[in-house]
């Protein structure tokens, strides 16, 4: 099949590149020359500038010029065409809706090149990224304006998460397709062949609406459940010091109806997509006169789970952040990528620097280098002045008055030995992702320990028992980090 891929950022690069490894010839169309430019180059550290996803530029270099081609011009590439799949960002507008903006200059774009096709061969025009219900229609419109011939427009939606972008598109558990006519699920048939009668995959025809709705519910659903942990389970182990949370998730999850998948406490979702999602169907909802007081519950508890923990260690650790230096650790939105868009850190950030923090001290694997270009402002740099950024854990806690673990990166487990080492106490310890499972050693040693989803345990306090009736410091929190 000969297929467009227009936009390739998160979604349209691994999109074309798995494309191409089922041996379709794939053009690859971005309007932004220095990413074509990279990509081009098939050099891994270039590619991975723009997208960061295990196993994708391996996939671009096995296939770069044999079956995967990248361009800043399609106008000759239109004929012969079976179907083009939009991958266009979508960002929320400050109501929360969704910016179309990207998505309806390419749609305009590919409007004008189709008309002037000479071949008139049947091509469909796909939905790949996340855009509002309707949004199929929209295009088909567009396309009439225009008068293209033998034209027609489906939803595909993709249910990739972050980090594992090219084996879920080669292993994906559904394939969802909502296009009108026959003529056109033909194509795509053609298009996933290997998918479908699949044993394992899930291929879905249906209306282009249901395929929309289906992202939104299944989305949103996700962070309902996430939301569901952190403000239920959360609050019920914060409140009671016995509550031990990985006991809470076995006995809870044992239930086969209920999946295992979110049932860890965390300081909030964030990515690209959640927050996103949600207020967009909120809008959406709204300009139906439907009532969604449930997503915006989800919504609100989310965004209250990125700070509170802040908020916490001044009400329950007594702790003043004025001028003091915190260690930040992890800036990302979730480990295994440099994204940091909607991440906790952002609100972490945010909340220490208003309560008048002298300095924070800044450690994430991948996540620093664009952490400098959103937290930076030339003109006043007074706030985000006080950013620095380091190669390590280590030299991000040294000298700090207290340490906030944002993300979930695998080496910021067990760190209890790195604090101890670092920092002596009165020192706070802040961990919003329970990545502590040897907290009660720390704990004894003096520090306090503040975790998501567990009370705080007051080193002071637990020094001040004498020795033989000291609680463990296990048994009034949890035993494990859950993740
Ligand atoms: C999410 C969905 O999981 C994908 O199915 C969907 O296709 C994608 O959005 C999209 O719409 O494109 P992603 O944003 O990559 O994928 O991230 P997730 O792995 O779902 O994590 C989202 C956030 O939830 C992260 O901050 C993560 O740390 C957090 N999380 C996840 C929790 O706080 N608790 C959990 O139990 C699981």
């Amino acid at each position: 099949m000969k297929i467009i891929v227009v936009g390739t950022g998160f979604v349209g690069l691994p999109h074309a590149a798995v494309l191409s490894e089922y041996g379709h010839e794939v053009h690859a169309y971005d309007i932004d020359e220095a990413r074509i430019k990279a990509y081009k180059s098939g050099e891994r550290t270039r590619i991975e500038r723009y997208v960061n996803e295990p196993g994708l530029a391996a996939a671009i270099s096995e296939n770069i010029n044999r079956y995967l081609f990248f361009t800043t011009d399609i106008s000759n590439v239109v004929e012969g065409l079976d179907a083009v799949f939009l991958c266009l960002n979508t960002p929320p507008n400050r109501d929360g809706s969704s910016d179309l903006s990207y998505y309806l200059n390419a749609a305009h774009h590919l409007a004008d090149l189709l008309a002037k096709r000479q071949d008139k061969k049947r091509v469909v025009l796909v939905n790949k990224s996340t855009v509002p219900v309707g949004t199929a229609r929209l295009l088909e419109n567009i396309m009439r304006e225009y008068g293209v011939e033998n034209v027609g427009v489906a939803a595909n939606p993709e249910f990739l998460a972050q980090g594992n972008a090219i084996e879920g598109s080669r292993r994906p558990d559904r394939i969802v397709l909502g296009a009108d006519t026959e003529e056109d699920f033909q194509i795509l048939r053609r298009v996933y062949s290997q998918f479908v009668n699949h044993v394992r995959i899930r291929y879905l025809e249906t209306t282009p609406e249901t395929a929309e709705a289906i992202k939104y519910m299944a989305n949103t659903l996700l962070l309902t459940y996430i939301s569901f942990w952190n403000g239920v389970g959360g609050r019920l182990a914060e409140s009671y010091g016995n509550i031990r949370m990985e006991d809470l998730k076995i006995g809870v999850t044992s239930d086969s109806r209920i999946s295992t998948w979110g049932s860890y406490v965390s300081n909030g979702a964030g990515g690209s997509c959640f927050g996103k999602d949600i207020q967009s169907l909120i809008y959406q909802l709204n300009q139906n006169g439907r009532s969604t007081d449930l997503l915006q519950a989800v919504y609100n508890i989310n965004e209250y789970q990125k700070s509170y923990l802040v908020d916490r260690a001044i009400h329950e650790a007594d702790f003043n952040f004025n001028q003091k230096t915190v260690a930040l650790l992890g800036l990302a939105f979730k480990k295994r990528t440099n994204d940091m868009r909607d991440s906790a850190a952002l609100k972490v950030v945010e909340s220490l620097l208003a309560r008048g923090v002298h300095s924070i001290r800044a450690y994430d694997p991948l996540a620093a280098e664009d952490a400098q270009t959103i937290w930076f402002n030339p003109e006043d740099n007074h706030l985000f002045g006080r950013i620095s950024y380091h190669a390590n854990a280590k030299e991000a806690i040294q000298g700090s008055d207290a340490l906030f673990i944002s993300t979930d990166w695998e080496e910021f487990r067990g760190l209890s030995r790195t604090i101890e080492t670092t920092v002596q106490p009165p020192y706070l310890v802040i961990d919003g992702r329970r990545m502590l499972p040897d907290f009660d050693a720390l704990v004894a040693q003096g520090y306090d320990y503040l975790p998501v989803g567990g009370v705080l345990l007051c080193g002071a306090q637990y020094q001040k028992q004498p020795a033989n009736s000291q609680p463990s410091a296990k048994v009034v929190g949890e035993t494990k980090p859950i993740a």
